[in-house]
């Protein structure tokens, strides 16, 4: 069973959290610049802005194709890595995949990881 691992981080925890999941033994992700708010919506991460309006903070997306048995631990070493301990360090949930294929050679599911 294959499992995707979508964290939200902080845009300069990005190198540790990579240098973590390569030590892990990942060989592979995708990462994309967002942008996204929480709970306090944006405010008090850049301290602007009015009461009413939400500023969107800008984030990194990490997604991490990965053996479903080797995702709690994984969710752990992102987590130690992207933690400041201040607000707005992210999230990180956990998505059912329903098949992966390495399109070069054709490879399924735990072989195409
Ligand atoms: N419920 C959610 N659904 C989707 N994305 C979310 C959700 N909550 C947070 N995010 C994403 O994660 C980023 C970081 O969220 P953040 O760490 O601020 O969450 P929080 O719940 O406010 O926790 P904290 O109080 O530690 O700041 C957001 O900018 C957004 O991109
Ligand atoms: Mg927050």
């Amino acid at each position: 069973m294959l499992e995707m691992i979508t964290a939200i981080i902080k845009p300069h925890q990005l190198d540790n959290v990579k240098d973590a999941l390569l030590a892990e033994g990942v060989e592979g992700m995708t990462v994309t610049e967002v942008r996204g708010f929480g709970r306090q919506r944006g405010k008090t991460e850049n301290f602007r802005g009015s009461e009413y309006k939400i500023d969107f903070v800008p984030k990194v997306r990490i997604e991490v194709v990965v053996k479903a048995e080797s995702s709690a631990h994984l969710i752990t070493v992102i987590a130690d890595a992207a933690r400041t301990g201040k607000i707005g360090d992210g999230k990180v949930w956990t998505t059912p995949i329903g098949s992966l294929l390495r399109v070069r050679t054709g490879e399924m599911d735990i072989e195409a990881i």
